[in-house]
This record gives C-alpha cells, sequence and structure tokens, in this order.
C-alpha cells in the first residue's frame, strides 16, 4: 500500500470503529434504568434555554452581575462616572472573558476580582489620554520612597520589571470602594521590597 492509501485505509477503519461505537453506546443508552424526571428537572429543563445560550461580548451582563451595575448608580464608587460607557468597552480582553464564561449560568459564583482577564490601558484612552492623567497627578507625592525619589503615579518608568505589571487596574477600583494611594503603595512595595525603586542601588 502506498502512504497514501494506508491513511485512507486508517480513515476507514476509524469510520468502522465509530459507527460501532455509536451503536454500543445507542444500546446501552436504551437498557439504561429510566427514571422520571423530577419536578425540578422539569423547571431547569423548561427555564433552561435562557440559560444555555452562548456567552457573548453582546450578552446581557447585568442578568448576572448585579453588584457591578449597582456600582454604576454609586457615587462612592469610580465606576459612577462612567454610567454612559458600556461593560465591554473597559471589558474588552475578549478570549480571556470567553474563557471565565465557559460554561457559567446565573447561578453561578460571581467574580470579586479579575483573575484571568486584563484592563488594557487603551479601553480607557479615548477618555483619559496620558498626558491629561499626567498632568492630573503632576503634584501627586503618594509614591516616594526612602530615598526621597517621586513617581508620579500616572508616569511610572518602562521597563521590563514593569512590563505587564502595573495598568489602570492595579491602582483604581472601579465597582468597590477603596483606597487609591494605599493601593498604588502596595502595588509597588510587592516588587520594591525594601522601599527603595532603584534595584541596582543593593544588587547587580
Ligand atoms: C450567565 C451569567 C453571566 C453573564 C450573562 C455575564 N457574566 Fe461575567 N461572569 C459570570 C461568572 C459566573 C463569572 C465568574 C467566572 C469565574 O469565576 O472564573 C464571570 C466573570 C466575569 C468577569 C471576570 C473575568 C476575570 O478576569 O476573571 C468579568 C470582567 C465579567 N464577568 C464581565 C462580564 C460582562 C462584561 C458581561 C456582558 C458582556 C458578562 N460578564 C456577562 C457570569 C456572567
Ligand atoms: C467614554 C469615556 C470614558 C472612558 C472610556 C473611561 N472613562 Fe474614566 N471617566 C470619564 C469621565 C467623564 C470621568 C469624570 C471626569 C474626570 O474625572 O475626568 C471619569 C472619571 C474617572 C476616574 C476618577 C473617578 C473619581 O472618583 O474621581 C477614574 C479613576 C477613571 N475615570 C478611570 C477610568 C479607567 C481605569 C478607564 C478604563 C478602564 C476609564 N476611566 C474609561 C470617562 C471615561
Ligand atoms: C500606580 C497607581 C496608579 C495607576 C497605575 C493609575 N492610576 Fe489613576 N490615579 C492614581 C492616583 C494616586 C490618583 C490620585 C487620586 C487620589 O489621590 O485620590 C489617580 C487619579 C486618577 C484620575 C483622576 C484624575 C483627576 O482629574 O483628578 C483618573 C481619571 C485616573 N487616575 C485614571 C487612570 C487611568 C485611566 C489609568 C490607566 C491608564 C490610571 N489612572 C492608572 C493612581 C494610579
Ligand atoms: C470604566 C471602565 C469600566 C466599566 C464601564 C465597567 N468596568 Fe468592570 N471593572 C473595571 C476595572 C478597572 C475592574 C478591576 C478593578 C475593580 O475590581 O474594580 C473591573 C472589575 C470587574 C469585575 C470583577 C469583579 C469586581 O467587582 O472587581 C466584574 C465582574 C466586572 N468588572 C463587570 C462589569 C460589568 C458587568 C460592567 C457593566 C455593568 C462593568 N464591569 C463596567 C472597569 C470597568
Ligand atoms: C512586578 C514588579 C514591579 C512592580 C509592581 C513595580 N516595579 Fe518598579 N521596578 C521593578 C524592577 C525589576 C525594576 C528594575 C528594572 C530595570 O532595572 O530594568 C524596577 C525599577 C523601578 C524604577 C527605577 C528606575 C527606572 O528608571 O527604571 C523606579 C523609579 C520604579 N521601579 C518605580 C516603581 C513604582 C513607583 C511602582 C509602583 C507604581 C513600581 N515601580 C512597581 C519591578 C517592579
Ligand atoms: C535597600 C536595598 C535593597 C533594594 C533597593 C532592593 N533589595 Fe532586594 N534584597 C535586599 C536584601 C538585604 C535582601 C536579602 C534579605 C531580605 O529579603 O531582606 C534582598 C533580597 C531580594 C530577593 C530574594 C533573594 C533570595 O535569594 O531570596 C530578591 C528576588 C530581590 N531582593 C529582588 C529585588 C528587586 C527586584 C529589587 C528592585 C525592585 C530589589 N530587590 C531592591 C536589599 C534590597
Amino acid at each position: 500500500m502506498g502512504l497514501i492509501e494506508r491513511k485512507q485505509f486508517r480513515k476507514m477503519r476509524l469510520a468502522a470503529l465509530c459507527v460501532a461505537c455509536v451503536g454500543v453506546l445507542a444500546v446501552c443508552a436504551a437498557c439504561a434504568p429510566q427514571t422520571a424526571p423530577s419536578a425540578e428537572e422539569k423547571a431547569s429543563a423548561d427555564a433552561g434555554d435562557a440559560v444555555s445560550v452562548e456567552w457573548s461580548m453582546e450578552s446581557d451582563c447585568v442578568m448576572c452581575h448585579t453588584d457591578q451595575q449597582a456600582s454604576m448608580e454609586n457615587t462612592a464608587q469610580a465606576a459612577s462616572n462612567h454610567a454612559a460607557v458600556t461593560c465591554v468597552t473597559c471589558h474588552n480582553d475578549e478570549s480571556a472573558m470567553e474563557k471565565s464564561h465557559d460554561g457559567k449560568t446565573a447561578d453561578s459564583k460571581m467574580p470579586k476580582k479579575l483573575k484571568r482577564s486584563k484592563i488594557d490601558a487603551t479601553a480607557c484612552a479615548s477618555c483619559h489620554s496620558a498626558e491629561d492623567l499626567k498632568a492630573a497627578t503632576a503634584d501627586v507625592t503618594v509614591l516616594t520612597d526612602q530615598n526621597g525619589t517621586t513617581v508620579n503615579p500616572h508616569d511610572v518608568p518602562a521597563n521590563s520589571g514593569h512590563e505587564g505589571q502595573v495598568d489602570c487596574a492595579s491602582c483604581h477600583t472601579m465597582h468597590g470602594e477603596a483606597d487609591v494611594q494605599a493601593a498604588a503603595q502596595e502595588k509597588c512595595s510587592s516588587c520594591h521590597h525594601k522601599d527603595v525603586y532603584e534595584c541596582g542601588t543593593c544588587h547587580e
């Protein structure tokens, strides 16, 4: 047999095997003990249609995320400045979001923080330009290390240590109440363990 023929032969054999498998499964299903569905099972089957719909960026987010929706109207929370901004304008990390929602229903445990998805600064840039942000916090001195080096929270130097590690969500809580300044300090000290920004002062 030539290579191509051999491949075809293997395919045919696989197909035959599959047919046999399906046959066995069908028999098994047929002889499995049949129990009448409970009232609960019936109810969930009836309601099931709505839940089994695939999640997408066009889904009705509020159906499940009632806490985040409430925060959009609570003036104590940063989200309230964004009542006119759709959820997916900020939550635009589609592939991570898709994974997070795989198999989830309105009865699943709702998240308290972001686990998989990222908030990309480009989602904010249309309204908050880097220049404006930098200017707005030019006088903020909350990020000052032991040596007196002050860093503007919106002008953290770009370097290999910071890449992908410091973003808007590192410091800003949108749907809950949190102290931005404390969150900012905590973020920096998670790596700058001696309250000195220049690692090289002590390490090679
Ligand atoms: C059917 C209910 C349901 C709908 C509809 C739904 N979500 Fe979720 N969402 C969940 C559940 C449950 C989780 C928690 C997943 C987990 O624990 O990993 C979640 C997780 C998330 C997260 C956290 C992702 C992460 O980084 O871990 C975000 C953000 C989110 N949803 C936003 C949205 C947005 C935006 C929409 C509308 C486009 C939406 N959700 C629609 C149930 C839903
Ligand atoms: C469609 C425009 C728009 C987008 C997109 C947007 N914002 Fe805003 N944001 C505003 C407006 C308007 C205000 C209120 C005026 C101001 O402080 O600039 C605001 C205010 C804020 C504030 C100050 C809240 C306070 O309590 O003082 C923060 C923090 C903020 N936005 C963060 C973000 C982040 C982070 C993103 C991206 C994930 C984002 N915004 C995306 C329009 C937007
Ligand atoms: C390292 C922490 C940190 C990061 C990262 C950060 N911020 Fe801030 N942001 C702050 C601090 C601190 C303030 C000052 C607020 C205060 O002191 O109450 C602030 C203030 C703001 C304000 C209000 C500005 C004003 O007009 O007073 C907006 C809007 C804002 N941030 C948006 C953003 C956006 C969008 C991003 C991502 C591109 C971002 N921030 C990233 C710490 C941070
Ligand atoms: C202005 C940008 C913005 C908008 C609009 C926005 N979010 Fe968020 N969301 C964030 C940021 C930033 C975080 C991470 C910080 C935090 O925990 O608040 C977050 C976190 C979350 C989380 C993780 C759990 C949590 O509370 O931290 C969920 C779920 C979520 N958002 C869903 C939604 C839904 C649903 C909507 C629409 C009703 C929405 N978001 C609108 C920026 C936004
Ligand atoms: C994920 C770890 C991590 C976090 C979080 C982090 N840093 Fe860094 N930082 C580093 C590393 C690693 C270096 C050294 C990188 C290098 O030399 O290339 C560094 C270097 C610096 C430098 C040195 C000078 C420069 O020009 O590069 C400053 C200033 C600095 N960080 C400030 C901050 C501030 C402010 C924060 C909080 C908003 C912060 N860093 C958060 C890891 C981190
Ligand atoms: C002021 C001096 C100082 C600065 C600045 C400093 N370190 Fe350190 N680092 C130390 C000392 C002392 C130790 C050893 C014991 C300890 O953890 O207290 C250490 C330990 C470490 C360790 C653990 C090493 C091990 O073998 O367990 C790592 C990793 C580290 N530093 C990384 C960094 C990084 C990354 C930076 C910059 C973001 C940095 N350090 C800035 C003084 C410093």
